[in-house]
């Protein structure tokens, strides 16, 4: 049989979640009414390096409604991730750290960095300032916020490193980054390569430390019943964090389980699991009842990680006509003294764009700050900031526009894994974009667009990012009265899982998404990867799809081989279905409905689970979603301010499952470049080693008033080597570029080439 009639992929779909999300009846990690819970507030340490010599607990432990007073010198012995876990062996989805973010499945030896154990409370060591020191459990929050503020501590305090920029000296090349690239890729002859320039540019980039900000702060709600422990865990990893709180506390991880119905932002913080959890989880143990633990906003800049500062220099050289003969692109990010981190920010440049010589370089320096993690599109987000903006002032240079220039570029194969696109939209992207927001009117003479008093700049740049897929499972049960439910572990933290897999079993089992009730964010349902990486619909969607085919085929089987059903004897082939019912292709009159064939067998529920793993085929192929950005600013010349006042973005990401959720997310991929062009930054005062502005007062991140008009569309592009449903994943790609065609609009503008995010008044005046 074909697929039955596609009616639900690809329409805007409104989220099923919807009426859940904004009557309050969706539940989050924090909102779950246990009874006898308890609650825990977190102790952090007030220096950036030293030991503690001594924490008195006596006041807070008399204090008013106090539980336990959890601190290095009673917490229990964890595993750490040099112990090893206490379960290595267990895991069907083992994966090396090389291929974590890769969507390329496991292979012996390796450990999945987002497993380890996550030891918190085991020594006197401080390694960073708001290190956790401490937790107090008390009746009520308020008691546990007062007794907490009744601890003192005393150290003997060192002098820290907490800036990069102070630290260079120290930098070292790295054993290897998260995803499978080395810290040097090198091609031809970089130095041959810059030599034969006629035009060459050679400048060095910055963005600074940047926190992630989802709505919803992160939070755990611990729940032990007897050895059985219960997490509701603001996650986008259920899988991820049972094992790791397995690992971490030493006991199997079928005796936890993990719900994240509902999360409200994630953007790389909430991948891994954090030391609150397990606090939270130890908490409850000690206290045998259940314990809540939220990360208050200010505790969030020290507690989930963030985005590490990055120092990148560019050379490029081109040939008069705009042709490439040289990329270089050197990078320093930072990591901590206590693990390594090191975000693989040049991870697009050797494929991006046709060039023999290449070099790419990643060095670390670590400080006493905590360990920086992913965040939206790590990697390409600092790095092609640095890299688009070279490429417009390479453009500059050579007098050419800047499009002309990505377009005389153009490789015709990925030349750095040397494998053939399995599509690339880039240049479509392009010439689609430029129409639409009008690229044509661009005056390409820096300062000569003006509204009244404002100047006007229009700026692009390119976004990439990798489509990913990783081994996934799901299970579908057909049901009696014809409606169909699905589970699996996945999470939605925001993007729309639960509609677009409501849409893909609608039409795998030919029913109507009303009729489709998909359950996930739990490890009770069959194991899946973390959202993450933009691999959710690739990797759920497709486990989704194959166990519908799986019970579709049963049921079927059924039919044709049962003397009692009008189906019986037909082909596979010779079969539809449309809204349940299936019938003869000949002859529509032939046919029976999923509810006749399950009630004639006497059966309740016809189920199907199915592992699904990414095809060896699609390894013949590099696959990535490309897309163009495109920035109009207006600058006061006299106070130095930027608006965005137009953004518009366009895309090839494969097939769009649904239009309405996947504009969302690239429009929220724009706000968030934006705000990484314009407004976030977190300092470090390095006296004291901790992180000022934390707090949303101080870290901004754009509003309303700083959003424009934004426009995004996706290209036609059908890609049927990525995946059976031709998903490449738009998590991700949103962001990336857009800090770059803010800056290149900004330059246009004003002449004023900002090489250091974000672009604030101070560096324009
Ligand atoms: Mo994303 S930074 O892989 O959550």
């Amino acid at each position: 049989m074909n697929d039955p009639t596609n009616k639900a992929i690809g329409k805007p779909l409104d989220r099923v979640d919807g009426r859940l999300k904004v009557t309050g009846a969706a539940r989050y990690a924090a909102e779950f009414p246990l009874k006898n819970m308890a609650h825990a507030v977190l102790v952090q340490s007030a220096i950036a390096k030293g030991r503690i010599t001594n924490i008195d607990t006596s006041a807070a432990q008399k204090s008013p409604g106090v539980l336990a007073v959890i601190t290095h010198l009673n917490a229990p012995k964890l595993a750490s991730p040099q112990s090893g876990g206490g379960d290595s062996s267990g895991g069907d989805a083992q994966v090396t750290a090389a291929n974590a973010q890769s969507g390329e499945s496991g292979s012996a030896g390796g450990e999945n960095p987002f497993e380890k154990p996550v030891p918190v409370l085991q020594s006197d060591q401080i390694n960073f300032y708001g290190q956790h020191i401490g937790v107090v459990v008390a009746e009520t929050l308020e008691q546990a916020r007062h007794a907490a503020t009744l601890l003192r501590v005393t150290y003997r305090e060192e002098r820290p490193a907490t800036v990069m920029a102070a630290n260079l000296a120290n930098a070292y090349k790295p054993q290897s980054l998260l995803i499978p690239l080395k810290p040097d890729t090198q091609r031809g002859d970089i130095q041959g390569g810059l030599k034969a320039a006629d035009v060459q540019v050679d400048h060095t980039y910055t963005t600074p430390n940047e926190h992630h900000q989802p709505m919803e702060a992160h939070a755990t709600t611990a729940v032990w019943d007897g050895g059985q422990l219960t997490l509701y865990d603001s996650s986008q990893n259920v899988n991820g964090v049972q094992k790791t709180v397995a690992n971490t506390l030493r006991i199997p991880p079928e005796n936890i389980r993990v719900i994240a119905s509902f999360v409200g932002g994630g953007f790389g913080s909430k991948y891994p699991v954090r030391g609150h959890t397990i606090l939270a989880a130890i908490a409850a143990q000690q206290v045998k009842r259940p314990v809540k633990l939220v990360v208050t906003r200010e505790q969030m800049f020290t507690s989930v990680g963030f985005r590490s500062h990055s120092s990148q220099r560019i050379r490029l050289g081109a040939k008069k006509d705009g042709k490439l003969t040289a990329i270089s692109h050197e990078i320093h990010t930072q990591t901590s003294v206590f693990e390594e981190f090191i975000e693989h920010v040049g991870v697009a440049t050797p494929m991006l764009y046709d060039t023999q010589n290449l070099l790419v370089t990643h060095r670390g320096v670590r400080l006493n700050l905590p360990t920086p993690t992913i965040m939206r599109a790590p990697g390409e987000s600092p790095g092609m900031f640095a890299f688009e903006s070279a490429m417009d002032e390479l453009a500059y240079a050579l007098k050419l526009d800047p499009i002309e220039l990505r377009l005389r570029n153009e490789p015709e194969r990925d030349l750095e894994k040397g494998l053939p696109w399995s599509s690339r939209s880039l240049v479509e992207s392009f010439r689609q974009g430029a129409k639409s927001f009008g690229w044509e009117r661009r005056n390409p003479e820096p300062r000569s667009m003006r509204d009244g008093r404002y100047l006007i700049g229009m700026g692009t740049a390119t976004a990439t990012y990798p489509t990913n897929r990783m081994p996934s499972s799901a299970k579908v049960r057909l049901l009696a009265d014809g409606s169909a439910q699905v589970y699996l572990a996945a999470t939605d933290i925001g993007t729309g899982t639960y509609t677009m897999l409501t849409q893909i079993a609608a039409d795998a089992l030919g029913i109507p998404t009303e009729r489709v009730r998909v359950e996930i964010g739990d490890t009770k349902m069959p194991r899946t990867p973390g959202s993450g990486g933009s691999w959710g619909a690739a990797s759920y969607g497709s486990a989704v799809q194959s166990a519908c085919v799986a019970v579709r085929a049963k049921i079927l089987g059924m039919a044709r081989l049962d003397p009692r059903s009008p189906l019986k004897g037909l082909s596979n082939v010779g079969m539809d279905i449309r809204e349940g019912r299936i019938f003869s292709k000949r002859d529509s009159s032939r046919g029976e409905t999923y509810q006749e064939i399950l009630a004639r067998n006497n059966l309740k529920v016809t189920e199907a689970e199915v592992e699904s793993t990414p095809d060896e085929a699609a390894k013949k192929y590099s696959m990535h979603a490309f897309g163009a950005q495109f920035a109009q600013v207006r600058v006061d010349p006299d106070l130095g301010m930027v608006r965005v006042t137009r953004f518009l973005g366009t895309y090839g990401a494969g097939r769009i499952l649904n239009p309405k959720t996947a504009r969302s997310q690239m429009i929220g991929g724009i706000i968030m470049g934006i705000g990484m062009a314009l407004h976030e930054e977190t300092v470090v005062d390095d006296r004291y080693g901790h992180f000022v502005n934390h707090n949303l007062g101080e870290y901004h991140v754009p509003v309303h008033a700083d959003i424009p008009a934004i426009e995004a569309f996706f290209v036609k592009e059908n890609d049927p080597h990525v995946n059976p449903l031709g998903i490449k994943g738009v998590g991700e790609i949103g962001i990336v570029g857009v800090a770059a065609a803010v800056a290149n609009a900004v330059y246009h503008a004003t002449g004023k080439r900002i090489r250091d995010l974000p672009i604030t008044p101070d560096k324009l005046l």
